[in-house]
């Protein structure tokens, strides 16, 4: 990817990052998706007065890519305070379109320095459905049962 298109994924993820409506925690987050049609989706969390309705930027730029009829995840930038990762919550819906996803964090306190990662680092052995479709045929070792097979050895 060039330098120029990871820069402005980085910039809009910063840029909405504002638009955030968290007045509970307090924390905003920003997050831009790039697809590869060369479209790019944002997204920023947003609270709820019940807490747990909370939805994350990481997610509702997702969404908007989905509802746009994209589904081609190129990467993905996410701005924060202190550069934090996404949760679990995101890394699963992420994984669903792209488990390779290679993912920038930015520090809007410290813009220049910017961690790559990869959607697989974060969450090797994703949940997926047709492993639980799998587990159900008796011949095929789930891996939960593989596992299990290792240790007993
Ligand atoms: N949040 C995100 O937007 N993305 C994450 O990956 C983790 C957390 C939001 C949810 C909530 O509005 C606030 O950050 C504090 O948890």
């Amino acid at each position: 990817m060039k330098k120029d298109t990871r820069d402005e994924l980085i910039r809009q993820a910063v840029e909405i990052r504002q638009r955030a409506y968290a007045p509970y925690s307090k924390f905003l987050v920003g997050a831009a998706v790039r697809t590869a049609s060369g479209k790019t989706f944002l997204g920023c969390n947003v609270e709820n007065a019940s807490y747990g309705l909370a939805v994350c930027a990481e997610r509702s730029a997702v969404f908007a890519a989905i509802t746009a009829g994209e589904k081609q995840f190129e990467c993905m930038a996410i701005a924060t305070q202190g550069g934090a990762m996404p949760c679990g919550a995101c890394r699963q819906v992420l994984s669903e379109f792209n488990p390779d996803l290679p993912i920038f964090i930015v520090d809007v306190d410290n813009p220049e320095k910017i961690v790559e990662g990869n959607l697989w680092e974060l969450l090797p052995g994703a949940f997926k459905l047709d492993e639980k479709e799998k587990a159900k045929k008796p011949k095929v070792q789930s891996p939960k049962s593989k596992v299990k097979a290792e240790n007993e050895d």
